[in-house]
């Protein structure tokens, strides 16, 4: 295999050897396994301030197989291109929340230095026959950056968000320069047709670009290539982890139930999750269908993310009154209805805590793709496996078609599908429960990195 470069911002790279792999998050095994196989390097952002520009390091570290590299930021750096453009404006966009976004063009500016310096660092490592893999929104006008120093490898792209809509794409100042400097890549990688669709869209009507089909595009006079990959999980890895976990939060939390089902929600804080929209929904279960009240527990985990940028500390505030207000609503003295945690589980214990719930409530207003959603089917005992319920609005929709569907916008809508999960037979639970499992199963992540890195490979471009 041709050695990987892979760039993004955040490099996470597995601390535990190969014991822990189905407890591991399933992007960091899958990108630790395409970085071993071709003895690769991965590169990002060290996580570390640096005092001044001339003071910032680069780090570099062994691995096993593969080589990882970092760099330091400067706190304005930091300020603009990640709290700034890429949180503050790209991913409200992205999300089809123009309406949050906060647009300054010396944040776009810290973001396009940024991603200079990417490619000047990276430019450096590069070597006939590389491949380079750039990941996410932040790392937009890499490939432009790394072109303009001379690197002709092949490039690609992958996308973990949606891809919006022209019409909401454009909303946002720069999206000219952006995808200008995107179609750099030869493969850019979306997580469904719906992104894929709009991205071609973009090309076509809003760039006059030349779309044959996905594998012959047109565009800003360069020539590539645009595929679907559904980003995954390690299903049978995650299942046993699932199954064997016996550690103290599970323990605790059995205890705490007494018997009671368990309703969950796991998702970083991010207005994108539609969390107020979800107690909303079970609110209006408790209150119409009151039968429930004192059997049911809802747990949501809700560990605090980007907590500099202003719209996150704004729902953090909304989510405390509101689940003050259910549980000031509902609560009796010896039940608490809402048990609201902005603390986060290790993976392990994560997946100990999804086996245990009954129904699983993962109802983003717009997500790339939502692996709880994958994990959490793979964590369930198949012999009784609890109920998925599913915002049509995560990319997860598109392969999990057999779990509960729901718009999460109509909170009475959901609160009823809430109720018809309770009630669901064993029989109805295992029909969907399989139907799902073996979709995650034909498309695991192994599947998902080396479809991608094989279509990369692929020579060039035919007319
Ligand atoms: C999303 C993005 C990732 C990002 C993650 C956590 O999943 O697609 O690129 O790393 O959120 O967000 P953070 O800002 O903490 O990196």
């Amino acid at each position: 295999m041709r050695r990987l470069l892979l760039l993004s911002n955040r490099v996470t790279p597995l601390q535990t050897g190969a014991g822990n792999r189905g407890a591991t998050g399933g992007l960091a095994v899958a990108i630790h396994d395409a970085l071993s196989e071709s003895h690769g390097l991965w590169f990002g952002w060290s996580g570390r301030i640096a005092e001044s520009e001339t003071e910032r390091r680069l780090n570099t570290e062994e691995k096993e197989h593969y080589q990882v590299t970092t760099i330091d930021l400067t706190e304005a750096e930091l300020e603009g291109y990640y709290n700034g453009y890429s949180n503050g404006v790209l991913w409200p966009i992205l999300h089809y929340r123009a309406d949050l976004m906060e647009y300054h063009s010396a944040h776009f500016e810290a973001y396009r230095r940024v991603n200079e310096l990417f490619a000047e660092q990276l430019a450096q490592q590069v070597r006939p026959g590389d491949l380079i893999w750039i990941h996410d929104y932040h790392l937009l006008l890499v490939a432009q950056e790394l072109r303009k120093r001379g690197v002709d490898n092949p490039i690609g792209f992958f996308l973990h968000t949606p891809f919006p809509a022209p019409e909401a794409l454009t909303a946002l100042p720069n999206h000219r320069e952006l995808m200008e400097g995107l179609c750099h890549c030869d493969l850019i990688g979306l997580q469904t047709r719906t992104d894929l669709r709009a991205f071609l869209d973009y090309l076509r009507f809003e760039a006059g670009g030349k779309v044959l089909d996905e594998e012959r595009i047109e565009c800003f006079g360069r020539r590539l290539r645009a595929g679907c990959f559904p980003i995954s999980i390690d299903p049978d890895g995650f299942a046993q982890a699932a199954a064997q976990v016996r550690n103290e939060a599970r323990r605790r939390l059995l205890i705490s139930l007494d018997g009671r089902r368990l309703l969950l929600g796991v998702d970083r804080l991010d207005y994108t999750k539609g969390l107020p929209q979800r107690i909303l929904s079970y609110e209006h279960l408790l209150e119409h269908h009151p039968e429930h009240r004192r059997r049911i527990a809802f747990l949501q985990i809700a560990p605090h993310s980007r907590s500099e940028v202003p719209e996150y500390i704004h729902l953090r505030r909304r989510l405390e009154e509101l689940s003050g207000h259910v549980n000031g609503r509902f609560a009796e003295l010896d039940w608490v209805p809402l048990r609201y945690v902005n603390r986060g589980l290790s993976r392990s214990a994560l997946a100990g805590v999804l086996r245990i719930a009954s129904v699983a409530l993962v109802t983003p207003l717009r997500d790339g793709m939502n692996l709880v959603a994958k994990e959490y089917v793979a964590a369930q005992d198949p012999e009784d496996p609890g109920v998925l319920l599913l915002s049509r609005f995560a990319g997860a929709a598109h392969e999990l078609d057999a779990a509960l569907i729901v718009n999460p916008l109509d909170y009475e809508a959901t609160g009823e599908a809430l109720h018809q999960a309770l009630a669901m037979s064993l029989e109805e639970r295992q029909e969907r429960w399989q139907a799902m499992m073996e979709v995650i199963r034909a498309q695991d992540v192994t599947r998902w990195w080396r479809s991608f890195v094989t279509r990369l490979a692929e020579d060039a471009w035919e007319a």
